[in-house]
């Protein structure tokens, strides 16, 4: 029996006492879930994908969307109310806006969100709507398109339909994630700065992180954003901003206009003290940091038929095992797997 199926039980789990909410040995209360379901991509980024990259696991591994809607309703018994969308790319899985819809009707689950490349959101969007999805966070780290071809091997014109097609679709906010990457696109903040004064989007900036043999490449172009902060300040009036979300970017807003810059910084600044969520791969392992190996792995207790309450307890006990922090400065060659595993 589940919370999706019988909200009476989370009634009972909420007042049963806090024992039953997840928060980890650090005092963090997890709250949300970014939910990987797929390891595939459509595109190439060269600081996440080899660029010949065919290993992919095989779909039986693969959580069904019945799997996923436990597992997620037993973290919703639990207290997590943000459920985040990830790949690979997640809009190569069949039948997305089915999943969303199953979600979306999970209670609890009242932030339900998407993190994409667009290359296919033109055809997705409306019916991602129609299903329930409340926001979309786009990857877009050139307005070239032929740089954009050169970091990611696809069309930029078809991302541009995506977000046109997302704006149709009526999602607000949209909004930008761009890798920032020192020699490759930081010339190219006041162009994506216009951009999204434009389309009304917002823009968020991010650290090159040391993520598998891909991730580590491209740290040779880091660059803190502190010196993308102070550039833009030269330019513009930058007050301070808020933006609704779960996720670790610190905002700015840039006077006069609507748009908020948020700035997320593994790097230079983490924000592991403030760390809400663990992540949940397509092969049903419970990662409990993007900057760590500890693990779960549920897939083998849902295929050997583990009752509700006892998924509960797997995820309690999972989320004692949370480490502090990443050593993403420290130790850089701590994380193998790709960042298409766990989605960002
Ligand atoms: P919002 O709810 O909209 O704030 O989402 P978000 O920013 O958490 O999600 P998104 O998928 O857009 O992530 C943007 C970037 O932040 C990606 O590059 C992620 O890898 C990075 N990021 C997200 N969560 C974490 C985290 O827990 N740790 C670290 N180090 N980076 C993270
Ligand atoms: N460092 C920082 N961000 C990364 N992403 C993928 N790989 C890396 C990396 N090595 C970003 C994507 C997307 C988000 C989910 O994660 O560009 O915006
Ligand atoms: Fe949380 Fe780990 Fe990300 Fe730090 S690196 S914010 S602890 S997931």
């Amino acid at each position: 029996m589940n919370a999706y199926n019988h909200s009476g039980v989370r009634g009972k789990l909420l007042d049963m006492n806090i024992d039953k909410s997840l928060v980890d040995p650090f005092g963090r209360k997890i709250e949300y879930v970014r939910l990987s379901v797929t390891d595939k991509c459509d595109l190439r980024c060269f600081y996440c994908l080899p660029k010949a990259f065919k290993n992919f696991k095989e779909p039986e591994h693969w959580l069904t969307y019945d799997e996923i809607i436990r597992v997620i309703a037993a973290f919703s018994d639990l207290g997590v109310n943000r459920v985040r969308i990830t790949g690979g790319e997640p809009l190569v899985r069949k039948n997305l806006p089915e999943l969303v819809s199953r979600l979306h009707r999970i209670p609890g689950v009242n932030d339900l969100s998407l993190s994409t490349n667009a290359v296919q959101l033109s055809k997705h969007a409306e019916s991602l709507k129609q299903a329930g999805l409340s926001r979309l966070n786009v990857s877009l780290d050139s307005l070239d398109p032929k740089r954009f071809k050169s970091i990611t091997g696809g069309k930029l014109e078809k991302v541009l339909a995506g977000l046109q097609a997302a704006k149709m679709a009526g999602f607000k906010p949209i909004k930008i994630n761009m890798v920032m990457m020192n020699g490759i696109n930081e010339d190219e903040v006041n162009n994506m700065v216009q951009f999204c004064i434009d389309h009304d989007f917002t823009l968020r900036f991010i650290e090159t992180m040391p993520i598998g043999d891909t991730g580590r490449s491209a740290t040779d172009h880091y660059i803190s954003l502190d010196v993308i902060k102070s550039r833009l300040e030269e330019k513009f009036d930058m007050m301070s901003g808020v933006m609704p979300g779960g996720g670790p970017a610190k905002y700015m807003q840039v006077a006069g206009t609507d748009l908020r810059i948020g700035f997320i910084t593994p790097i230079s600044q983490h924000f592991c003290e403030s760390c809400n969520r663990v992540r949940l791969s397509v092969d049903g392992i419970l990662y409990l940091c993007l900057g760590q190996n500890d693990k779960v792995e549920l897939r083998p207790l849902l295929r050997k038929g583990i009752g509700d309450d006892e998924l509960r307890d797997v995820i309690l006990h999972a989320i004692s095992l949370k480490p502090e922090r990443h050593f993403f400065n420290d130790k850089p060659g701590q994380v193998v797997r790709f960042m298409s595993m766990t989605g960002g």
